[in-house]
């Protein structure tokens, strides 16, 4: 009998001497006060005392999911699953649930297929461009709580792999290019999760930055630069969140598979970052059974093909010592105790929709970037009489991120006729959140006319018999995929360009995941960044358009000017025989391919720290947005100390009440041989028209520090150290030098 099949038989014999069923079996052994069930005693104990009383298959059993179509063998045990992403045997005997996870990144998926509702937030991204860590908190509350009202005890979103690459597929999942900002971001929206006693997870652990031929590529990598860049948006979420669990990449990282990978799984994450949660592998990301355990990967997903029968037989033999198989064990119960989700199972109910549609309409509403008014905006409905919405579907909805992030819209894919047909993996969805029904409310007595843009000559001849007109463009992105270009499909490009040339007051709003280009910039009289907007995206922007919201986001990522301008012209395409192998779907993936390399050889330079050290202009810089008023700096100054105190005015100058992001850059000694400047704080400010407030951000010392790579920590370079202060990386108006030793 092969031994996967013989692990599911015996997987089934242990459930059924355990269950009778799973629910009164649960409720009884609570009723029978295992000593662990005593939520005074810290996490650390309680996993301990449960590790003493498990049979070896007990053990196993925690370490593996129960399988996934297509994805590998699914064990009948599988059907006790909530439907989710992944699913893990409880100990019904010892008071163990199940692990029922999920994805949800933007929002709980696959509930369309679990007839639920699930709110979409805005895209990642977008949060990010909030900067705005209570609104990170919100986000990640509303998805734990949407994932307990589901069923489900795990979360697997928190993706924070920085865009290094732009063209990244899931550049719309990350939260941007800054370190700092990227991980205290994620840090906010899983520690919002986590509130509601879910366990929490980050992702994809690590350099998983571009999609093309993830399953194969090699990221090389110095040490150095990865602890300064990705690495340290983990580290910061982590220190942050506490978050309980870290999924591994499909990539390898300097050699070795990342699931893989001692240096990442226990050196790093595990030692240096003293991680007490689980390393849970990406669905077929596990390449061996003892290599994978010894190098710190404690949970397999979604199958058991490393992590079933081989383990068992590898402790048995004692090629895996035991005490490592319950290490990984540990870890698990640890991540179920510490969160709470063994105290304070998940209990279904109905979400809270009307409040999950309120909440992502504000964060949209503090997430949409306006990068280009030429005083168009906010648009004044009492005088406007005419209106031009030009742009594909936005008569109907606007677009979301795909793949694995993907969130169901209620009634389906909104440019789908009802009933027809289910939406496929990698084909784009449309939420029903209409721009030209949004923008209609705005102005009732207007005559307001759509043009899908497909003929641009005809969008152009609409334009031109209106006030103004408002062309929705957008890019889709997803996981399993890479944008061809930062280019606009669809030959949006000249659709703009047409329609900017008939009409003087043209307006571009952009549902895109990643930076774009713009060939049309100077042709426009307005441009919004909406990202992909979550289930009230259009409401939000309609509401910045008119005025009732004042933007007050800030780009994450730089806009660069050209592709020309990236660190790497194209992004590296796998060699056939990999693409082949993929196409064949998770037994060639999960045998491992060959491996292809990509050098990451910009190093710690991600997004504008290049541009900065290259001295290339850029489109929009990072920390770069507008609103409808201004802001004045002044009065910088610096307190040294380990973490130094930066203290400045900010005062609104202009006519209308807003919120500054105000941020807070460094630029290094000489001899710590880095980058131009780098973000180390920020501040975000409400001031009334008028309002001065005086501002302070306190510097953690490792935001100033290098990663020195022979003492193995991060270290402070003695000296000369220039804080600057101001509304975006390229406009930094106060300057202070200060000496640090
Ligand atoms: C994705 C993960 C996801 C997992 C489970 C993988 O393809 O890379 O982000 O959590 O599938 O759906």
């Amino acid at each position: 009998m092969p031994t996967q099949v013989k692990h599911y038989f015996l997987n089934v014999v242990l459930f059924s001497i355990a269950t009778c069923n799973t629910v009164s079996c649960l409720a009884q052994s609570r009723g029978q006060r295992h000593p662990w069930m005593n939520s005074q005693l810290s996490p650390d104990q309680r996993a301990s005392m449960v590790v003493k009383e498990m049979t070896l298959d007990e053990k196993i059993t925690l370490l593996h999911g129960t399988g996934m179509e297509g994805l590998g063998p699914v064990s009948p045990l599988a059907a006790q699953s909530n439907g989710g992403a992944g699913y893990v045997v409880g100990i019904p005997r010892l008071g163990i649930p199940a692990i029922q996870m999920s994805d949800a990144a933007y929002g709980v998926r696959s509930s369309g297929e679990n007839g639920r509702y699930s709110t979409a937030l805005p895209a990642n991204v977008g949060a990010a461009a909030s900067w705005d860590l209570d609104a990170a908190l919100a986000y990640g509350a509303l998805i734990g709580r949407e994932l307990r009202a589901q069923g489900y005890n795990m979360s697997l979103g928190g993706g924070v792999d920085l865009a290094r690459e732009p063209r990244n597929g899931r550049t719309f999942e990350y939260l941007g290019e800054d370190p700092i900002l990227a991980g205290r971001m994620v840090g906010a929206l899983m520690k919002g999760e986590q509130a509601q006693h879910v366990i929490g997870d980050l992702k994809h652990y690590a350099f998983n930055d571009q999609e093309s031929g993830r399953s194969a590529v090699n990221v090389n990598i110095d040490q150095r630069a990865g602890r300064e860049s990705d690495l340290l948006a983990f580290e910061i979420g982590l220190e942050e969140s506490n978050a309980a669990a870290v999924m591994c990449s499909y990539n390898r990282v300097n050699g070795d598979y990342a699931c893989e990978n001692k240096y990442l799984l226990t050196d790093v994450l595990k030692k240096d970052w003293k991680f007490q949660g689980f390393v849970v592998s990406d669905w077929g990301a596990t390449h061996s059974t003892a290599k994978a355990s010894a190098a710190g990967l404690d949970h397999e997903e979604p199958a058991w093909i490393f992590y079933g029968d081989d383990l068992k037989k590898a402790v048995e033999s004692g090629r895996v010592p035991l005490a490592e198989v319950d290490d990984h064990v540990h870890r698990i119960l640890w991540a179920m105790f510490a969160t709470g989700v063994i105290d304070d199972p998940p209990r279904k109910s109905v979400v809270d929709v009307e409040g999950g549609l309120a909440i992502a309409q504000r964060i949209e509403e503090q997430s949409a970037v306006l990068l280009k008014n030429d005083g168009q905006l906010p648009l004044d409905a009492a005088k406007l009489h005419s209106v031009a919405v030009i742009g594909p579907h936005a008569d109907l909805g606007m677009i979301s991120g795909g793949g694995s992030a993907q969130v169901d819209p209620p009634g389906g894919n909104a440019i789908m006729p009802p009933g027809k047909g289910e939406t496929e993996w990698l084909e784009p969805i449309w939420f029903p959140t209409s721009p030209l029904k949004s923008i209609r409310a705005k102005v009732p007595g207007a005559r307001v006319q759509f043009d899908s843009g497909s003929d641009p000559s005809s969008a152009a001849a609409l334009a031109k018999t209106a006030d103004v007109a408002i062309v929705f463009a957008y890019q889709w992105e997803s996981e399993g995929m890479d944008l061809d270009s930062l280019s606009l499909p669809e030959h949006q490009d000249e659709l703009i360009a047409k329609v900017a040339a008939a009409n003087p007051h043209t307006i571009v709003v952009l549902e895109t995941g990643s930076p774009v280009t713009m060939p049309w910039v100077d042709q426009v009289g307005a441009i919004l960044e909406a990202w992909y907007g979550g289930s009230r995206g259009s409401d939000a922007v309609a509401n910045i358009l008119f005025g009732d919201v004042n933007p007050s986001a800030k780009l994450p990522v730089t806009f660069p000017k050209s592709e020309a301008d990236l660190p790497h012209f194209t992004i590296v395409k796998p060699p056939r025989k990999v693409t082949d192998a993929e196409s064949q779907g998770w037994q060639k993936t999960a045998a491992g391919l060959p491996a292809f390399q990509v050098t990451y050889d910009e190093g710690v330079k991600v997004g504008y720290k290049w541009y900065d050290a290259e001295n290339k202009p850029v489109l929009f810089p990072f920390g770069y947005g507008l609103s409808y008023t201004t802001y004045s700096y002044a009065n910088l100054k610096v307190v040294p100390g380990r973490n130094p105190r930066v203290s400045f005015t900010v005062t609104n100058t202009g006519k209308r009440a807003g919120a500054e992001i105000a941020e807070v850059y460094a630029s290094l000694p000489a001899a710590a041989a880095e980058p131009p400047k780098r973000l180390v704080g920020w501040s975000k400010i409400r001031l009334d028209v008028g309002e001065s407030k005086e501002v302070s951000v306190e510097v953690a010392a490792k935001y100033l520090s290098i990663f020195n790579v022979e003492q193995h920590g991060w270290q402070l370079i003695p000296g000369e150290y220039t804080f600057l202060v101001g509304g975006s990386s390229r406009d930094l108006p106060l300057k202070e030098t200060i000496s640090l030793q």
